[in-house]
């Protein structure tokens, strides 16, 4: 089992943090649904020290994941993800996330977006591992949780730096490693390369998580064979259907695999979830960032042209009524499931 410094996880599936979907609710939904550890989308330090509300809903606590359950082994662990390019900030934000209660503190060295790395962060700090470590070391001795780092494989495929930024990242006290299997220059083109992943394990004795492209049960059993990781975490392929992240920690920890939601469990989990948006973001930013979930939950129906009316009342309306009425209707009728 893994184990970030004191911490023992229920089961080896990391959910991915994603900008703008690995949000407070939606880590809520995706530990309620079997995985075993769930990150927070990116936190910008700079603009979290300096204030900004936006940062501090990104570091948000998933609610019912840490007080539904009395079991401490039943808590998830609240790991936020810091990403910078100055190590002033990153100790800083790190004391606050600390201060806020989060378990871990996860550094981002893997966002390929143009706007971040054209700002010296996420995946350009493999461009230059010196800055990286000094970063790493920052973050590391500001706080008392364990920190952990995720990166790619390098920057292009002439700097496939990786492990050796994982040997260092360790000498400096990071405690759990996750690589993407791309490097930056790939974004999120070709296919994630596991097998490249492993290099990683070998040149260093933490904890590994491999990621990239893990669709399914098959997918997480074929990429820690190739990568040797010791965990998988997934992003894309939980988008609509975040039950993947209870049937693959199944599978790879041999219990019986739980069936895709039907029916009226299906209905309750999608509304369960735009209930939960927007009580944590109120109504019109609620709206606006439960379409793209909602949208993903409409591709598991197939119907005729009352289902498209719903569907564009569920993604276009500003009224909630108005959605949850959709969502009863799309979701709690006969219309056929793909999943
Ligand atoms: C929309 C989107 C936003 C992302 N935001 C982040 C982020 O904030 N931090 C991070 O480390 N990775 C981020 N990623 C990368 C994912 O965590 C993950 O590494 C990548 O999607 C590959 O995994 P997958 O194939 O399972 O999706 C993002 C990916 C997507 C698609």
């Amino acid at each position: 089992m893994i184990k970030i410094g004191k911490h023992q996880l229920r089961n080896p599936v990391f959910f991915a943090p994603m900008s703008g979907i690995s949000d407070a609710p939606t880590r809520d939904l995706a530990w309620q649904m079997g995985a075993g550890a769930v990150v927070s989308e990116m936190v910008a330090s700079e603009a979290f020290v300096t204030g900004m509300d936006e940062m501090l809903m990104k570091a948000a606590r998933p609610v019912k994941a840490t007080t539904a359950q009395d079991d401490m082994d039943e808590q998830a662990l609240y790991i936020v993800q810091l990403a910078g390019r100055e190590a002033r900030w990153m100790a800083e934000s790190a004391k606050i996330v600390e201060d806020l209660g989060a378990d871990v503190v996860d550094i981002n060295m893997g966002c390929p977006a143009r706007r971040v790395t054209s700002g010296y962060s996420g995946s350009a700090l493999m461009r230059d591992l010196d800055h990286a470590l000094t970063l790493i070391e920052a973050t590391v001795s500001a706080v008392k949780v364990p920190v952990t780092l995720k990166m790619r494989l390098g920057w292009d495929e002439q700097s496939i730096n990786a492990p050796e930024l994982a040997k260092r990242a360790e000498g400096a006290g990071i405690q759990l490693l996750t690589v993407h299997g791309r490097t930056r220059n790939q974004f999120y083109e070709g296919r994630a390369n596991w097998r490249a992943v492993k290099a990683v394990k070998t040149a260093t004795s933490l904890p590994l998580i491999v990621n990239g492209d893990i669709l399914n049960a098959a997918d997480a059993h074929e990429a820690l064979k190739q990568s040797g990781a010791d965990g998988v975490m997934i992003g894309r392929g939980a988008s609509g259907k975040p039950w993947v992240l209870g049937q693959i920690s199944a599978s790879l920890t041999g219990q019986t695999i739980p069936k895709a939601p039907g029916g009226k469990a299906f209905y309750e989990m999608v509304i369960g979830h735009y209930n939960a948006m927007i009580e944590f973001y109120g109504e019109n930013m609620g709206n606006r960032q439960s379409r793209k979930h909602l949208a993903w939950y409409f591709e598991q129906l197939q119907g005729d042209e009352h289902l498209s009316h719903l569907r564009q009342t569920a993604l276009t309306s500003r009224d909630v009524e108005a959605v949850r009425l959709a969502i009863l209707e799309a979701f709690n009728s006969n219309y056929l499931m793909v999943a």
